[in-house]
C-alpha cells in the first residue's frame, strides 16, 4: 500500500509540471480525485487492508489527498496570475506614446490656382459659367468658327466618341453656350476639364483651363491687355516677365498669346525640358472675338464686340508653385503635393 500511495503521489506530481492551462489542471484534478480517480481508489482500497494497516495507510491517503488538493491550488492560482498578467501587459496603455495627430487636406494647387483667378475675375465683374465635358463638334468647333475642313481642327487632337460626340478640347465652347444663353452685354469666365491627345513633361491628354468672355459695345483692345495684366499681377502678387506675342485662333481676330518667363531655366538653358528652350511659357490665349463667333452666338456683331481670353491653370499653377513637370501635378503623389504647401498653399483641416 505505501508503494502504490508514493506512486500515485510521483505520477501526480509529474503530471502537474506539464500543466500549462486552467483547462489542464481541471482533467488532471479529475483523473486523481474525481469518482474513478486513482486517488479515489486507492481510498476504496483502504477497506481491504488488515485493520492494523488500515489506519496508517488511511492517514497516509488522507494526507496525500491534501496535498493534492493544495498543489491543485496553488497551481490554478498561478496560472490564473500568469494569464492576468499577460492580459495587463497586452492592455497597457502606453501614455508616453506621442499622439496620432490631426490630418489636414488642402486643395490641389491647380485647384487653389483656379479659386484664386476666379476670385481676381470675379473681383472685375466676371461671373462664373459652366458646361458639358462631353461636348457637340458644333460648339466645340462649328461655332468657333473651325468648319470640318478646317486646318485648325489639327491643332487640337481630338477624342471622339463613337456616336460623334467628344471631349472637348478647350473651354471655348462655353463662349458660345454663355452668349446663347445670357446674351449681352456678358462678362464670364468658365474654369473646367479639357482633353488632347497629347503627353509629355508639358502636355497632359486632361489639363484645366479657365476661359473668358467678355461681350460689350464698343470694347477696345488694349481693354483685353490691360485686364490680363491685372490678372497677371494679382495672381503672382509681384511682375513676372510676360509678353504679348502675335498668335492665331480662328475663333478670334486679331488673337495673341501671352507667354510668362520659364519656371524652370528663366531663359538661361537651351535645353531646358519645360520650356524647350524658348525661356518661355505660353499660359494664356486671347484675342478679339471674331464676328462669326459673336453671330453663332445670335448676338449682332455690328452692334457688340469683345475680347476672349482661355488661360492654362496648370501652366499657372506650375509657374506659382515653382513645379517643374506638368505631370507631377496629376500623378496624385500626396508627399510631393504637401511639399507645394511650403510655397503658400493654403492648408484646410478637416
Ligand atoms: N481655346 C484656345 C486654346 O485652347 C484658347 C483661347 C481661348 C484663345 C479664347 C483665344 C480665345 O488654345
Amino acid at each position: 500500500m505505501p508503494l502504490e500511495i508514493n506512486q500515485v503521489r510521483a505520477s501526480f506530481f509529474e503530471a502537474l509540471n506539464n500543466i500549462k492551462s486552467l483547462q489542464e489542471l481541471d482533467e488532471l484534478r479529475v483523473k486523481f480525485t474525481g469518482k474513478k480517480g486513482d486517488l479515489t481508489l486507492l481510498l476504496r482500497s483502504l477497506g481491504k487492508l488488515p485493520p492494523d494497516e488500515r489506519r496508517q495507510a488511511g492517514q497516509d491517503v488522507n494526507n496525500l489527498r491534501d496535498e493534492i488538493e493544495n498543489a491543485i491550488a496553488s497551481m490554478s492560482k498561478k496560472i490564473r496570475d500568469s494569464e492576468n498578467e499577460k492580459q495587463e501587459i497586452q492592455e497597457r496603455i502606453d501614455i508616453t506614446l506621442p499622439g496620432r495627430g490631426r490630418l489636414s487636406g488642402a486643395f490641389h494647387p491647380v485647384i487653389q490656382t483656379m479659386h484664386e483667378i476666379a476670385n481676381i475675375m470675379q473681383g472685375l465683374g466676371y461671373s462664373v459659367a459652366s458646361g458639358p465635358e462631353i461636348e457637340e463638334e458644333f460648339y466645340n468647333f462649328e461655332c468657333l468658327n473651325v468648319p470640318k475642313w478646317h486646318p485648325a481642327r489639327d491643332m487640337q487632337d481630338t477624342f471622339y466618341f463613337p456616336d460623334g460626340k467628344l471631349l472637348r478640347t478647350h473651354t471655348s465652347p462655353v463662349q458660345i453656350r454663355s452668349m446663347l444663353k445670357y446674351g449681352a452685354p456678358l462678362r464670364i469666365i468658365c474654369p473646367g476639364k479639357v482633353y488632347r491627345r497629347d503627353n509629355d513633361t508639358t502636355h497632359s491628354p486632361m489639363f484645366n483651363q479657365m476661359e473668358g468672355l467678355l461681350i460689350d459695345k464698343d470694347v477696345p483692345f488694349s481693354q483685353m491687355k490691360g485686364t490680363m495684366s491685372e490678372m497677371l499681377n494679382a495672381f503672382f502678387g509681384k511682375s513676372l516677365k510676360s509678353r504679348f506675342r502675335a498668335s492665331y485662333f480662328p475663333f478670334t481676330e486679331p488673337s495673341m498669346e501671352l507667354d510668362i518667363e520659364c519656371v524652370e531655366c528663366s531663359g538661361h538653358d537651351e535645353h531646358c525640358r519645360v520650356c524647350h528652350g524658348t525661356g518661355w511659357l505660353e499660359v494664356v490665349g486671347m484675342g478679339m472675338v471674331h464676328p462669326n463667333v459673336i453671330r453663332a452666338g445670335k448676338i449682332d456683331p455690328d452692334e457688340y464686340n469683345g475680347f476672349a481670353f482661355g488661360i492654362g491653370l496648370d501652366r499657372m499653377a506650375m509657374l506659382k508653385y515653382g513645379i517643374s513637370d506638368l505631370r507631377l501635378l496629376f500623378d496624385g503623389n500626396v508627399s510631393y503635393l504637401n511639399s507645394c504647401f511650403n510655397s503658400g498653399l493654403e492648408e484646410v483641416s478637416c
